[in-house]
């Protein structure tokens, strides 16, 4: 067979405690918008969600009205195209799935929005598809538009490598090495799929201060209770 596992990233929101690097979502964005989105839809993504997140309401707006939006039916009954809003979701690709087919040699490009938890190995998956392209070895038939990757389950996708150092400039400067701009999709990705993901973390430290404290005052109540039968 060949086919690799990814192997396990030390990601600097692993962990109980840990957040995400919300620079690296902030990046990751900027090569999905400019990369990846010319391809693959995020569906279930508002410009309202990059909120507090990784952009300011400023800066988010100014996002979504870089696009055009088909709304309407207006007062009479046409529809028309506006600037995107802050309510507005991703934009697609492709009007539909043929559509989408037709320009990727029949493959479908799939929505991203939830990818990472959707594949196994998640985010280290996304991260070694995205930087483990190769030349095929002796013996692996490609057909046409099919490019090896130990990664994909097979060995053959039909997406061609899409990461190459300084394919994109980042707005903050970091350098955009290939494995510099695949690490930030992956983050970017990760949020994507488990948007609630800083809060659920936040939730366990106020959990675990707050069964700490119900702990320590049931102990010394039943100590309290029970101390003059013993
Ligand atoms: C498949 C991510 C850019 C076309 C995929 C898959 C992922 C992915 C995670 C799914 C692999 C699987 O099924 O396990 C990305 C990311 C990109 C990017 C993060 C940007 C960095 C592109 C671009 C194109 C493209 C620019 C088109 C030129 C496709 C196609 C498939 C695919 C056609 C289906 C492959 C198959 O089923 O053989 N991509 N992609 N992708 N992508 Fe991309």
């Amino acid at each position: 067979d060949l086919e690799l596992h990814p192997p396990k990233n030390p990601w600097s929101h692993n962990g109980w405690f840990k957040s995400l690097d919300h620079a690296s979502v902030r990046r990751g964005y900027e090569v999905y918008k400019q990369v990846c989105a010319a391809c693959h839809s995020m569906r279930f993504i508002a410009y309202r969600n990059l909120v507090g997140v990784t952009h300011t309401e400023e800066e988010a707006k100014a996002e979504a009205e870089e696009q055009m939006v088909t709304d309407g039916p207006d007062d009479q009954g046409n529809m028309f195209q506006r600037p995107g809003k802050l309510s507005d979701y991703f934009p697609n690709p492709y009007p539909n799935e043929e559509a989408a087919r037709a320009a990727n040699n029949g493959a479908f490009p799939p929505d991203l929005s939830y990818i990472v938890s959707a594949r196994h190995g998640g985010e280290d998956y996304i991260f070694s598809l995205l930087t483990g392209y190769y030349d095929a070895p002796a013996g692996v038939i490609l057909r046409e538009g099919q490019y090896y990757n130990p990664y994909f389950p097979g060995g053959a996708i039909s997406m061609a490598q899409a990461l190459y150092n300084e394919v994109i400039e980042y707005s903050d400067g970091t350098p955009a090495t290939a494995s510099q701009l695949a690490k930030d999709v992956s983050t970017f990705l990760k949020w994507t799929a488990e948007p609630e993901h800083d809060d659920r973390k936040r939730m366990t430290i106020k959990a675990i201060g707050i069964f700490t404290i119900l702990f320590l005052l049931s102990y010394y109540a039943k100590r309290s209770k029970w101390a003059s039968l013993k």
